[in-house]
C-alpha cells in the first residue's frame, strides 16, 4: 500500500476501534503527523491515564507504552513494534536496584520514567526530564538514588543542592554521542545560534547551552526565543514540532544528526497493522501494575520543572 493509502486506512481503523494513537517527539515525521497526540513522557503518560478511549496505540519504545498501560490498565495499549526497546533502561535491573538499596541503606529510589516496569515496581518515585529536578526537590529525604541516566541525574545533583544524590552508571546511547568539540564547530560555524540540549546530555555539553530541558521544553525555548539559528542537542525526530512551529528557523544537530534506532522502528506500515490486528499488546500481571502505579502517580502529581 503506499503512504497516503495507510494513512486513509489508519484514520478509517482508529475511528472504528475508538483508538488514538500518542506519539513521542522522537518518532519518524509521518507517525508525528498521523498521531492524535505529540508529547514528550510526561505529556503522553499524563494523556494516556486520562484518554476516554478504548485502544492506545503507543508510537513511542516500550517503557512509555508499559506506562500508558500502567495508568491505564483498563485500555488495550498496543506498541506497534515488538521490539522498540529503550537501551538506557536495560541498563538497570529491579534485581540490581535493590542490591544497591541495600549497600546504601537508606535512601529514596527515584527511577527515570525510562526504565523497564519492573524498576517501577521498586521505586519510590518516577520522574521525567520535564520534572526531574522538582522530583528530587519535593522528597524530604535527603538521601537519593537515581536510576538509570547518570547524566539526568548529574544535572539534577547540581540543582538540587540539599540532597545527596547517589547516580547509577546508565547512559542514553543516543544523547552520550554528544561531544563538546562538535558542539564548538557548530557554534563557530553559527556564532548566533542559541543552544538548547536534553539533559541526557553530557556535562560539557550541557554547561555549553542556553538552555537544557526535557524535549517539550526545548521546543517551547526555540518558540519564545528570537534567532535565526538553533543549535539542537536532541534525537533529530524533534526537527519535525520545531520546524511546524518556527519555519523561518534553522535547526542545526550536535555532530549532524542524532538518531533513536528503536524509536524509528514504528513505521506507517507497522501502526497500519497493530492497529488491524491488535498486535502487539502490552501485557502486565495486575500485581505490577499495582505496584508500578504508585511512583508513577505521585510523579504526576509534581509539576513540571
Ligand atoms: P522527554 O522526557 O523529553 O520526552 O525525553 C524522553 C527520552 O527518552 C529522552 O531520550
Amino acid at each position: 500500500m503506499d503512504k497516503n493509502r495507510l494513512k486513509e486506512e489508519i484514520v478509517k481503523l482508529k475511528k472504528q476501534k475508538n483508538a488514538v494513537i500518542l506519539a513521542h517527539y522522537y518518532q519518524n515525521d509521518d507517525i508525528q503527523q498521523i498521531a492524535d497526540i505529540r508529547g514528550d513522557s510526561l505529556a503522553l503518560a499524563i494523556e494516556a491515564s486520562r484518554l476516554d478511549a478504548d485502544i492506545i496505540v503507543f508510537c513511542g519504545v516500550r517503557f512509555m507504552a508499559e506506562t500508558a498501560k500502567v495508568v491505564s490498565p483498563s485500555k488495550k495499549v498496543l506498541l506497534p513494534v515488538m521490539d522498540a526497546d529503550c537501551p538506557l533502561a536495560d541498563m538497570a535491573t529491579k534485581e540490581a536496584v535493590l542490591k544497591k538499596k541495600e549497600e546504601l541503606g537508606d535512601v529514596v529510589v527515584v527511577s527515570y520514567v525510562n526504565t523497564n516496569v519492573d524498576v517501577k515496581t521498586v521505586s519510590d518515585i518516577c520522574c521525567t526530564s520535564a520534572n526531574a529536578v522538582n522530583v528530587v526537590k519535593s522528597l524530604k529525604e535527603k538521601r537519593v538514588l537515581f536510576v538509570p541516566d547518570r547524566n539526568l541525574g548529574e544535572f539534577v545533583k547540581e540543582n538540587v543542592k540539599d540532597k545527596e544524590v547517589f547516580l547509577w552508571d546508565g547512559y542514553c546511547p543516543t544523547h552520550e554521542e554528544f561531544k563538546i568539540e562538535q558542539l564548538n564547530e557548530l557554534k563557530k560555524a553559527y556564532p548566533e545560534a542559541r543552544i538548547a540540549v536534553h539533559p541526557e546530555s553530557p556535562k560539557a555539553v550541557r554547561d555549553a547551552a542556553d538552555f537544557v530541558g526535557s524535549t517539550s521544553g526545548i521546543i517551547d525555548y526555540v518558540s519564545k526565543t528570537d534567532g535565526d539559528d538553533f543549535i539542537i542537542g536532541t534525537e533529530e525526530g524533534i526537527l519535525y514540532e520545531l520546524r511546524l512551529n518556527n519555519p523561518t528557523k534553522n535547526f542545526h544537530v550536535i555532530g549532524g544528526s542524532a538518531v533513536c534506532f528503536n524509536m524509528k522502528k514504528i513505521t506507517l506500515e507497522s501502526l497500519y497493522e497493530s492497529l488491524r490486528d491488535e498486535k502487539h499488546q502490552i501485557i502486565l500481571d495486575p500485581e505490577t501494575i499495582e505496584l508500578a502505579k504508585k511512583p508513577i502517580e505521585r510523579m504526576i502529581s509534581i509539576k513540571r520543572n
